[in-house]
């Protein structure tokens, strides 16, 4: 892999990919996405659509990329499928119009480390106001994207490893920490039963789409980032027992994350159901840390929000990975010069997505969909666009390349290295079986259905 870089090991591929994992969509868009979902209902789905319908894609990802050992449009080619690599031009669209908006938000992580090591909670009433001043929020995002630059343009296994080694764990331990605060607080139960108990009349195709749409972007799937990630790995390790643990690591945070909310929630006596979205964790955890009295306050409210600025950081890399690698590789283009240009165009990109949260009505109220009752501002539309849309068809075309193009046994023979008893395990049957049939089918139907719900208002069910 000489000049390309590698990881250092499969634990360092593992906390990499965990790292591009794990990130705003665990911690703040998930507990928002259930509580607009019907709370257990959506969790469910979500938990269901990442074992049956993501882990066998995010096999095939990895699977391309360490074949190839190339960006997800050289990746088709070098396999001798020219005409499949839009999924990696797809892909790489998909990560711009993502990291665009992301950024964004990863502004007002960073943005509420910063008040609330200062000892202001009252920021938490204040969010409206907080994401409609542009200005600052645009400072913290350009300071965003420049720091993702740096990291991207020092190469994978210098930069993206050693950050996500540490600060992975550290924030698993802090939010185990709040969940048995949350847990122990008068009416949280209230906010568990909604969250773990099922309330099955709540399962509209809506929640179905959001919550498949949830699962693709939470393990980074269907946009190429583990394509480009597997490209790095080791010809020796276990793919299989990689995307196990990833898939693991992320769905434990996203569910911790979402079981501290609806507790925290509950034990404010605020409506479970929200429909204010976005701004969910912003509001309420800041007089969650005020509770605990100044100092102690500060030091967990200002080291929660960092970590989350982390956990985006370590997603925000990979996002801006893939387009670079796919310059670098294809173009021969500078790596440094791939970084800086991408990260600007991106960060251009995401200007409206800054505007798009009371900064600018025409932003906030972008667009109502047709049978909408409400309109999606800008930031929403990118999301229902990229997340929502995109990423499963993604997860589409990959698995109907991998299953009838470039074909099963070939698929098998890459997992096997590494992983030498593959080959006609119960695994194999397994992971044949989604790939072929389940995944193609399913995600095909709802990718249909939800274009035509989603955008055209046609509901056929
Ligand atoms: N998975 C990241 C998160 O949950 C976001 C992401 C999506 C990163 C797609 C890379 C690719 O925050």
């Amino acid at each position: 892999m000489a000049g390309r870089g590698g990881f250092s090991s499969k634990f360092g591929f593992i906390a990499a990919a965990a790292g591009s994992a794990v990130g705003l969509g665990n911690i703040w868009q998930f507990p928002f996405k259930v509580s607009q979902g019907g709370g257990a209902a959506f969790v469910l789905m979500y938990v269901l659509f990442i074992f049956i319908l993501c882990f066998p894609i995010m096999i095939a990802e990895i699977a391309i990329g360490r074949k190839t050992q190339k960006n997800p449009v050289g990746a088709f080619v070098d396999m001798g499928f020219k005409k499949w690599s839009i999924i990696g031009i797809l892909g790489i669209i998909c990560g711009v119009l993502i990291l665009s908006f992301y950024n964004v938000v990863a502004g007002w992580a960073f943005g509420y480390f910063l008040e609330i090591s200062q000892g202001n909670f009252g920021i938490g009433k204040e969010f409206s106001a907080f994401t409609a001043d542009t200005t600052t929020v645009g400072i913290y995002s350009t300071m965003f994207m420049l720091a993702t630059a740096f990291i991207v343009s020092q190469g994978v296994s210098s930069g993206i490893e050693k950050a996500s080694k540490i600060l992975m764990p550290t924030l698993l331990f802090l939010l185990i920490g709040l969940v048995i605060y949350s847990l122990t607080l008068d009416g949280a139960m209230r906010g568990v039963e909604y969250y773990l108990i099922p309330d099955f009349s709540k399962i509209t195709f809506k929640v179905a789409y959001t919550a498949l749409g949830q699962g693709f972007f939470s393990l980074s799937l269907g946009m190429g980032a583990l394509i480009t990630y597997g490209s790095y790995v080791g010809k020796n390790d276990n793919m299989v027992s990689s995307a196990v643990m990833i898939m693991i690591a992320d769905m434990t945070i996203s569910l911790l994350s979402g079981l501290m909310m609806f507790a925290l929630i509950a034990s404010q006596g605020l409506d479970l159901n929200s429909k204010g979205g976005a701004g969910l964790i912003f509001t309420v955890l800041p007089g969650v840390f005020q509770n605990f009295g100044s100092v102690l306050g500060i030091i967990v409210g200002a080291a929660f929000f960092l970590l989350l600025s982390f956990a985006a950081l370590t997603s925000t890399v990979s996002l801006l990975e893939v387009p670079v690698a796919y310059l670098v590789d294809e173009y021969k283009i500078n790596r440094k010069l791939a970084v800086w240009g991408m990260a600007l165009l991106i960060f251009l990109v995401g200007i409206p997505s800054l505007y798009a949260n009371g900064g600018s009505d025409f932003f906030t109220n972008f667009i109502t969909y047709p049978g909408a009752d409400a309109s999606s501002s800008f930031m929403d539309f990118v999301g229902h666009v990229a997340n929502d849309t995109f990423l499963p068809l993604g997860g589409l075309l990959i698995s109907i390349f991998t299953a009838y193009v470039w074909k099963k046994h070939n698929f098998s023979a890459e997992i096997a290295q590494g992983n030498p008893t593959f080959v006609g395990s119960w695994q194999e049957k397994i992971i044949h079986f989604t790939i072929s049939y389940v995944c193609p089918s399913i995600l095909g139907t709802i990718f249909i259905l939800t274009v035509l719900d989603r955008f055209f208002g046609v509901k056929l069910i």
